[in-house]
């Protein structure tokens, strides 16, 4: 009977076939230990020399890692081994020989692993990683569309910006200019407007010219945006949020987490109580204190959220940024203009920005006012529309899908949460 190595549990005591990989091998003469992956988990066939025909054995000495192959043998429960279960193998058949495999089990440079990311993803650690990320993408799914959310996809070209024009890609579009999405919030502010309650889920651009462990040239972001919904309301919403894919995680990926290393501990205090929640006036003092040169008006860099996110152990909300350094749609404190009704949430242990999020303005004048001082042109007269035609409060946020995983993973760089990572200076594989 065919078995995945996820499910060999219900097969104990049973011959089971295993459609996979050779990942490794290691022989005692008269033993050979095969350790397999079939894609969903890994697990070690044990080889006994008088128990199989001259021709199995022969064979197994001969595969060589990556080596697909199928193994048929009977399950056997096994405290001692990872998966907690052995196969005792019957038979072996050779799918194709691989040649030599470059990545061997030893360590190697992360610009080689980089140059084979095509294979690497096939190591125990890549699995785990990007089997959490898909648990992720589901458990945001499942909060938001258990919360009256519709999913709605927003243009990957687009005639203007979002998020400021110094990260822009650009492409020709016939004879026009086009750019790729930098963020489809502009378009779910109208969705929100026709749907109430939508989020977006797809890739995103940015020509960064940062090499750090956070940027990445094409990023996936989820953009949920609510009519009717204030600031507060945003945040409140961004807690729950975090909070049940922290949980999720947790639920479904022990085995993932072990063998990543992930310290599950700080993880588990994210999910126990609120969020901290301080000002851009407080951060500014707080850094003050901690020996940073950093003055109110200045934005924060990454080491600045990092000892900000070091102080606490959950995520912080730090809310009320200066107008002057805040995309030009955010809402102005009605009592205190100079600062905007929007947050980051920084992720813990060092972690940083996660999230980015506000009200946004819904006012026509302020809008209008806005558009001038930014010399934004006519590509944004539809969205100035949104405030002709029945506007309303509304609010919404950006969370990074990769940033999310570095950190639920304790991951030192964002290049391992995204199959195959577009960074300032990679584009292949
Ligand atoms: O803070 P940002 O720029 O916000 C927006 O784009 C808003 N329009 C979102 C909205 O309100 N609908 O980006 C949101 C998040 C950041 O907090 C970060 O997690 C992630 O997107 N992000 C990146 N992740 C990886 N690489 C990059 N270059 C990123 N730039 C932003
Ligand atoms: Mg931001």
């Amino acid at each position: 009977m065919k078995a995945t190595i996820a499910a060999i549990g219900q097969f104990v005591g049973q011959e089971v076939l295993i459609e996979g990989w050779l990942w490794n091998k290691r022989s005692s003469g008269k033993i050979q230990f095969l350790q397999l992956r079939d894609g969903t988990g890994f697990i070690q066939g044990v080889v006994v020399k008088s128990e199989v025909s001259p021709e199995v054995f022969a064979l197994c000495d001969r595969l060589s890692q990556e080596s697909s192959i199928r193994v048929k043998g009977v399950v056997r429960a096994d405290e001692r081994a990872p998966s907690g279960f052995e196969l005792t193998v019957s038979d072996v058949e050779l799918v194709a020989l691989a040649e030599e495999y470059p990545i061997s089990p030893k360590e190697h440079g992360v610009d080689f692993l980089m140059d084979h990311r095509h294979l690497w993803i096939r190591s125990p650690r890549q699995r785990a990683i990007l089997k959490i990320r898909a648990e992720i993408i589901k458990a945001m799914r499942q909060f938001l569309d258990g919360n009256g959310f519709v999913q709605v996809d927003p243009p990957i070209l687009t005639p203007s910006s979002c998020e400021g024009t110094t990260t822009l890609f650009h492409t020709k579009y016939f004879d026009d200019d086009a750019y790729l999405t930098q963020s489809g919030q502009l378009y779910m502010e109208a969705a929100a407007m026709a749907l109430g309650r939508v989020y977006s889920f797809g890739p995103t651009f940015r020509a960064e010219k940062s090499k750090t462990r956070r940027h990445l040239i094409e990023f996936w972001m989820i953009e949920p945006e609510m009519a009717y919904c204030t600031h507060e309301e945003n945040m409140a919403l961004q807690e729950a949020f975090v909070q049940h894919i922290v949980r999720h995680v947790l639920e479904t990926c022990q085995m993932e987490l072990k063998t990543i290393d992930r310290d599950t501990k700080p993880l588990e205090r994210v999910v126990e109580g609120p969020f901290p929640r301080i000002t851009y006036d407080e951060a500014i003092r707080l850094l003050q204190e901690m020996g940073h040169e950093i003055q109110w008006g200045d934005d924060f860099g990454a080491p600045h959220e990092t000892d900000l996110t070091k102080r606490f152990d959950r995520p912080l909300f730090i809310e009320k940024f200066p107008t002057a350094i805040k995309a030009f749609y955010m809402q102005p404190d009605p009592e205190r203009p100079e600062v905007i009704l929007g947050a980051d949430l920084l992720a813990p242990e060092g972690y940083g920005e996660i999230i980015g999020g506000s009200q946004r303005i819904h006012d026509p004048e302020l809008l209008k006012k806005r558009f001038e001082e930014h010399h934004l042109g006519e590509a944004y007269d539809w969205y100035m529309d949104l405030r002709r035609y029945g506007t309303v409060p509304h609010s919404g946020f950006g969370i990074g899908l990769e940033r999310t995983i570095a950190w639920i993973c304790g991951l030192d760089h964002v290049r391992e949460t995204i199959p195959f990572p577009r960074l300032l200076n990679r584009l292949y594989p």
